[in-house]
Parts: C-alpha cells; structure tokens; sequence
C-alpha cells in the first residue's frame, strides 16, 4: 500500500462520518467523480480480463488493488467499516459484498466484481458481472438481462423526475422474464462520500422515495436481479455469513448485478464510470 495515496476519512474508524452535503456537484467536481470511476472501470477490465476456471477470488482482488494503487487511486472498500479487501467479489448466490478469498472459480459459475476508486477526494463506484467458462442459457440470460435492466433504469432517468421511476423501470424490465428483484440493497449517491445518504431503490417503490432528480445530481444504479422468487415488501429473501458481510439469496438461487456511477444531465443522464 503507497503511504502517500490520500485516504477517506472513514479508514481506520468505525464507521464513516455522517454526510450532510449536496448530492448535487459542479462540472468541475463530476470531472473529478469521472475520473475516479474511469479508472475504477479500468480496474474492473483488467480483473475481467484475468476471470477464468481455476483462478482465486484472492488472485483478482489483488490486480484490483495494484491495479488502483499504480494508478494513485485508494480503493473505497479497504477499510470501510471494516470491510478487509480493495474489492467485493461475489459469486453465484452470493447477491453482494463477497470477500476475495481463496474460493476457486470453477467452470459454469458467474461472478461479481465490485470496484470503487477514491482519488482527488471523490469516490467512482461501478460493478458488472463476468461469466467463468460456459455458463448455462439460463444463467446467462440473468447476467444479460440484469445488463440490461441497469441500462433501463438508466434510460429513466431525468431532470425533474422522482427517483422511483428507476425502480419502476428496473422492475417492469426483471417481471417479463419472472427475474426477482432486491429490495434491501439499493443505489446511493457517491461522490465526496462513499454512500451519501440518497437512496435510489431498484423496486417500484412509489409513493415513498421522492428525491427529485436534478441536473447534477450523482448517484449509483445497481440492480441485483434473481432466479428464484421475488421479493414483495416486507420480506427478507436474502441471508448473511457470518462473517457480516456477505450477502446470499435466501433460496440459494443464482443472482446477478451491474453497477454504474452517473449523473443527471439536462437530456438525460452521463455514466461516469466508463473505461
Ligand atoms: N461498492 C459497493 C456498493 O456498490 C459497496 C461495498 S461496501 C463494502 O455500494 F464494504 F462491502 F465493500
Ligand atoms: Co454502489
Ligand atoms: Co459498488
């Protein structure tokens, strides 16, 4: 770890500060937001690049984390909360923050990668999904519609507009195909702070969530879509290890996620988290 790299603030504590500030930045502040999330995307690449039978989760986290520091980038996760590694990798069931261990990717399986950059004072945030090997059709239909729904959800958004329009957007796309959709992990807003405090669901969740999008505004889309039974409100369908972290399907069924970082523009909205 190069000592000169700036850390966040929360690296070292407990938790992070409480945010109080605007989720909406200057042109000059989404520069800097774009440039974390173009090298958090390149980090991403180069561990897809490496993703094959036989190799360790361990393995990819470690061309994750030199992959950021070569580039003068802290990696969000090291450190946050606690979290042990400068990526989450999660496999198959696993919905979200799986921790790199030394879990041999095995032919069929898919697996997440889930990368945020922390330079010049403001964090990119972005995962995708990468299949290992040859993966069944129907698995591979959920990596490839989850792709696409990130991108529906993207397509709604816009100035003026509630922020559950993307949910609802997200959610319609997931029904055609009988996908699940989860509802306890969401999209939040990232920029100077890891998680901000807005909170974009990936469910039609109207009336509730109505932070109106503004053109500025930066926050995360990244829906986790499922095989098995979806969710209805006030259920939990999802389980943890024991090691607080990772997060698993209730069922066990197979789920997917794509992630990106974007901002509101006056048509529409800008990914900042391009390679
Ligand atoms: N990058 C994840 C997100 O999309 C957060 C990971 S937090 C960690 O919000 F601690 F699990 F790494
Ligand atoms: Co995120
Ligand atoms: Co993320």
């Amino acid at each position: 770890m190069h000592a000169s790299i700036p850390r966040p603030e929360y690296v070292d504590r407990r938790e992070p500060a409480r945010y109080t500030g605007t989720n909406i930045y200057t042109p000059d502040e989404i520069e800097r937001i774009r440039n974390s999330g173009r090298i958090a995307a390149q980090a991403v690449e180069a561990v897809g690049a490496a993703i094959a039978p036989g190799v360790t989760t361990e393995q990819l986290d470690a061309i994750a984390h030199d992959f950021l520091i070569a580039h003068d980038a802290y990696p969000s996760t090291l450190g946050y909360r606690g979290f042990p590694k400068s990526s989450c990798t999660s496999i198959n069931e696993v919905v979200c923050h799986g921790i790199p261990d030394d879990t041999v990717l095995v032919d069929g399986d898919i697996v997440n990668i889930d990368i945020t950059a922390y330079v010049d004072g403001m964090h990119g945030d972005l995962n995708k999904t990468f299949t290992v090997g040859t993966v069944t059709p129907e698995v591979a239909a959920l990596v490839e519609g989850t792709r696409e729904a990130l991108n529906r959800g993207i397509k709604a958004v816009a100035p003026g507009r509630e922020v559950n329009v993307i949910g609802r957007a997200i959610e319609s796309y997931a029904r055609r195909f009988g996908y699940g959709v989860v509802r306890d992990f969401t999209g939040h807003g990232v920029g100077s702070a890891f998680h901000t405090g807005l909170i974009i669901p990936h469910y039609d969740s109207a009336p509730a969530f109505t932070d109106v999008m503004a053109v500025g505004m930066v926050f995360t889309i990244e829906p986790m879509l499922t095989l098995g039974t979806p969710e209805s409100p006030g259920t939990i369908a999802w389980d943890q290890w024991p090691d607080d972290w990772t997060v698993t399907t209730l069922d066990k069924s197979v789920t997917a996620q794509f992630e990106h970082t974007l901002v509101v523009t006056e048509r529409g909205a800008d990914i900042l988290t391009l390679p």
